[in-house]
């Protein structure tokens, strides 16, 4: 067991919060200090091993000794509340960022992905040993810095997916081929971090690349045993690669809900070591869905914390109020990260934007606002919540042009929010905003 005091965990997100440099800023520490409560553990966004490795110019470093004392305050954030911290070591590979200057590729192969980025350097056994030694000095500067545990990634399409993956590895040497071969690379990097700290490792993989010539559940299987046998001890199952299928990593809105749950189940019934469940968790059903089929103990959360950071403690009944869905649109956090702004969310204006708390007025007025669509409605809210008084006019019905926004295919799951908005206005006997 992980010994965690709650089974939810935050998963990896890449925010952009950094500045250029690789160090922890206030806008880590607000964001992290705003989901440290009732969780299990964080693991903050993937820390990067070498400057030269880095997929967005503004990510957090883990690359010299230098960093340590930015990821210690971040670790007495994360502890405030009794929450663990994970920090998540991923060598990109050929998926660093082309557009970085001073990034270098490095892979399995010299193909670059199929979908865009820098041709790659195909890897011999000195660089094989550059990379394992750049594992074990990041997972000792993670034990410097306090993390209580570190993940290791092994899916997701980076460097070592790019090993066991048959439709990226296309070496002859005992590094490729079969799948013995193919795993051998990433096996020597989980023995040699498990050799050199002691802390508990956690194992992130694809469960299935999601490409036909890609590596599937029961090669997965296989490999998470091998893991297991290192003395590995969780594994964290995701899906898809960054190059071939990222709207499988990230998990958009059109991906069927609950592939990986269902990988992660499989896993379950194979594996001794925890299973950690991700993957469009976003409501107390999903929760629940999961629990009863699969009997999991650890749950992975991305976009639902950011869209609400009380999500956990109102899940419990901890936290006061309804949880504010995430739509797994992908648009305000990856577009963000993406677009260099950092990120931000859609449903939530307080994500990236400087925005205070709700304060209670100490001058109490009365206010008229006119449109009841998803920024009036929010609007009205926040005023009531200061201690105003509010009356919303609406013409037609709440949601505005949104209710226009959930009527294609594909995209039912939209309502929710207008659902959260018109309930939260009038959930009580008593609506809190006056709907005119
Ligand atoms: C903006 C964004 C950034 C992400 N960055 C990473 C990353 O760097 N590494 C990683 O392993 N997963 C990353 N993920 C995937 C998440 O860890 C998680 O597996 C995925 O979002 C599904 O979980 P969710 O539906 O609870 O958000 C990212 C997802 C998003 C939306
Ligand atoms: S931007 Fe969309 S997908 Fe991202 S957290 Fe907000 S609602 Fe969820």
């Amino acid at each position: 067991m992980l010994q965690l005091p709650s089974k939810f965990i935050m998963a990896p997100l890449k925010l952009g919060y950094s500045d250029g440099t690789g160090v922890i800023t206030q806008r880590h520490l607000d964001f992290y200090g705003e989901r440290n409560k009732h969780i299990g553990a964080i693991i903050p966004e993937p820390l990067y091993m070498d400057a030269g490795l880095r997929e967005i110019p503004t990510q957090i470093g883990i690359d010299s000794d230098n960093k340590i004392p930015g990821l210690q305050r971040l670790n007495e954030v994360i502890h405030q509340y009794g929450a663990k911290s994970i920090a998540h070591l991923n060598h990109p590979g050929r998926m660093a960022n082309p557009k970085i200057p001073g990034n270098f590729f490095w892979s399995s192969t010299s193909k670059p992905c199929e979908n865009g980025g820098a041709i790659p350097e195909k890897m011999d056994r000195k660089k094989m040993d550059v990379v394992i030694k750049l594992f074990v000095d990041s997972a000792k500067r993670a034990v410097a810095s306090g993390f209580d545990m570190i993940e290791l990634q092994f899916g997701h399409g980076y460097l070592l997916a790019q090993f066991i993956s048959p439709a990226v590895n296309d070496r002859e040497d005992e590094y490729g081929g079969s799948f013995n071969n193919r795993v051998k690379f990433p096996l020597e990097v989980a023995k040699a971090v498990r050799g050199a700290v002691k802390i508990p490792i956690i194992t992130r993989i694809s469960g299935d690349e999601m490409i036909p010539n890609g590596f599937h559940l029961e090669e997965m299987v296989a490999f998470s045993k091998m893991l297991e046998e290192t003395g590995m001890d969780a594994v964290h199952v995701s899906a898809g690669s960054a190059c071939s299928t990222p709207p499988w990593f990230f998990q958009h809105m059109f991906i069927p809900k609950g592939k990986t749950w269902e990988m992660a189940g499989k896993l379950r019934k194979e594996l001794e070591m925890p299973v950690i469940f991700v993957g469009k968790i976003n409501s107390a059903k999903d929760i629940k869905f999961i629990e009863n089929s699969y009997g999991a103990e650890y749950l992975a959360l991305g976009r639902a914390l950011v869209a609400d950071p009380d999500f956990v403690g109102k899940y419990l009944g901890e936290t006061d109020g309804l949880i504010r869905p995430c739509l797994a649109c992908a648009e305000g956090c990856l577009g963000g990260v993406k677009g260099g702004k950092g990120l931000g969310c859609v449903v939530n204006p307080r994500v990236n934007t400087g925005l205070q708390k709700v304060t209670i007025t100490s001058s109490a007025k009365r206010f008229a606002v006119v449109g009841g669509g998803l920024a009036g409605m929010e609007v009205a809210i926040t005023l009531h919540d200061e201690g105003h008084q509010v009356d919303l006019f609406e013409k037609n019905e709440l949601g505005g042009q949104f209710n226009l926004a959930f009527l294609p295919p594909n995209k039912s799951n939209l309502k929710e929010i207008v659902d959260y908005f018109v309930e939260e206005i009038m959930q009580q006997q008593e609506p809190k905003v006056n709907v005119i």
